[in-house]
């Protein structure tokens, strides 16, 4: 990726990762970018850094607008690796000495990754730098998305680097939102799901905060994605919307099966769910990414988990699935469990203690059957995704909402 100006003497100097698909458990089917940004000013300052292995091709890109030498400050927002791993490098080419902003957590936290003593300065919400005719302001945002976070504002231009918040996982040959368009919101509500669910309360605090401060808001850079410029409100209206996590009126189906079993009761539980006008998808856990049903999961208000019982436990892709879901604190949601065994059956027992962990309430008793179930338990199935199917439609609806 060559630099971008995305504003008179502000560049986008970051690199696409066109390759990857596993983001620390998260799958990047269109790949993803680092985003890293140079302001040109009397001071010239460098806003984050990108993963340590496209560190010659993020100093290639600053070397094609000025010399990295002459750069006098390097902002860093996170201290996670995406954004930090080609530190070293880059303060070895920019020097050793020169100031390295970021929060007082960012200090504490780039220390336990980084050996060199470097020259931290560290920065709370409202201190500002002046780099001649722009000002950079600073905003800390912890958990968005580490305690070291925080966004830099360029007051003058209007632009926020937000680091994570707002971001999305993609990378195609779009630099703005509006070069894509709506296509976009998939990417950006997957990561809210994914990445940020789990500080959604915390995180809507923050934007009415930051909303009472009446920003001039033109354009929005996160590290990761497009840049929000044709209406940057757009996505803070839909980070709202996504942090009150109010569900639509659809279910999900989440399942694995050993030998089919479990899968035809997910089917016909499913077929059950449909009849009474509720949309719902069975999704098999080794085909599905567990990113890809969480965003199901998101905006969905039934969640009806299935497994078979093996060695007298969960299935270990439902058990990885359960374990990732829980991190990630979903509210609002209505459970059910089901699966087929051979002799023991404990499985479908362990899916509502997990739910019920989850504070996810329990719609009716789980469904079990031994082996392979016949009519008669299809039949039962059916009306027990009916049953769901009723109590999703009995609750209140997010409807579009949900789905932004
Ligand atoms: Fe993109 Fe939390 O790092």
């Amino acid at each position: 990726m060559e630099p971008v100006q995305i504003a008179p003497g502000v560049y986008n100097v970051g690199v696409r990762d066109w390759n990857i698909r596993d983001f620390h458990g998260y799958s990047t089917d269109l790949g993803t970018t680092y985003n890293a940004f140079l302001v040109m000013d009397e001071k010239i300052a460098l806003i984050d850094s990108v993963k340590k292995q496209f560190a010659d091709q993020l100093i290639d890109n600053i070397a094609a607008i000025v010399d990295p030498r002459r750069i006098d400050v390097v902002v860093s927002n996170h201290t996670e690796l995406d954004h930090s791993g080609s530190l070293a490098r880059i303060m070895h080419r920019v020097g050793e000495d020169k100031p390295l902003v970021c929060s007082k957590l960012g200090a504490k936290n780039l220390a336990r990754h980084f050996p060199q003593k470097w020259n931290y300065r560290a920065v709370g919400s409202g201190e500002e730098l002046k780099l001649g005719k722009r000002t950079l302001a600073f905003l800390e945002t912890r958990m968005i998305h580490w305690p070291d976070s925080m966004f830099s504002y360029l007051k003058e231009d209007g632009i926020l680097f937000s680091s994570d918040g707002f971001g999305q996982h993609y990378a195609g040959p779009e630099t703005f939102d509006d070069e894509i368009g709506d296509r976009i919101m998939v990417h950006a509500r997957k990561y809210f799901a994914n990445i940020l669910l789990l500080y959604a309360t915390h995180i809507e605090k923050l934007i009415r905060q930051v909303a009472e401060m009446n920003l001039d808001l033109r354009m929005i850079c996160p590290d990761h994605g497009v840049i929000w410029r044709r209406d940057p409100g757009k996505i803070v209206q839909a980070y709202l919307t996504w942090c009150r996590q109010e569900p639509g009126k659809k279910a999900a189906v989440i399942y694995d099966t050993m030998w089919h079993s479990t899968e035809k009761m997910a089917e016909a539980i499913n077929a059950g769910i449909m009849a009474t006008g509720v949309p719902s998808k069975p999704m098999n856990l080794r085909s599905w990414h567990r990113s890809e049903v969480m965003t199901e999961v998101f905006d969905a208000r039934a969640v009806v988990v299935g497994s078979p019982t093996l060695n007298n436990s969960l299935f270990p892709t439902v058990a990885d699935f359960l374990c990732y879901m829980k991190g990630l604190k979903p509210k609002n949601k209505l459970g059910a469990a089901f699966g087929s065994y051979g002799w023991s059956g404990e499985a479908v027992k362990m899916i509502e203690g997990e739910l019920t962990d989850m504070k996810i309430e329990l719609i009716q008793p789980g469904l079990r059957t031994q082996f392979v179930p016949e009519k008669a338990i299809l039949d039962a199935c059916h009306e027990f995704g009916r049953k769901i199917g009723q109590a999703v439609l009995a609750g209140p609806d997010a409807g579009a909402r949900a789905a932004v």
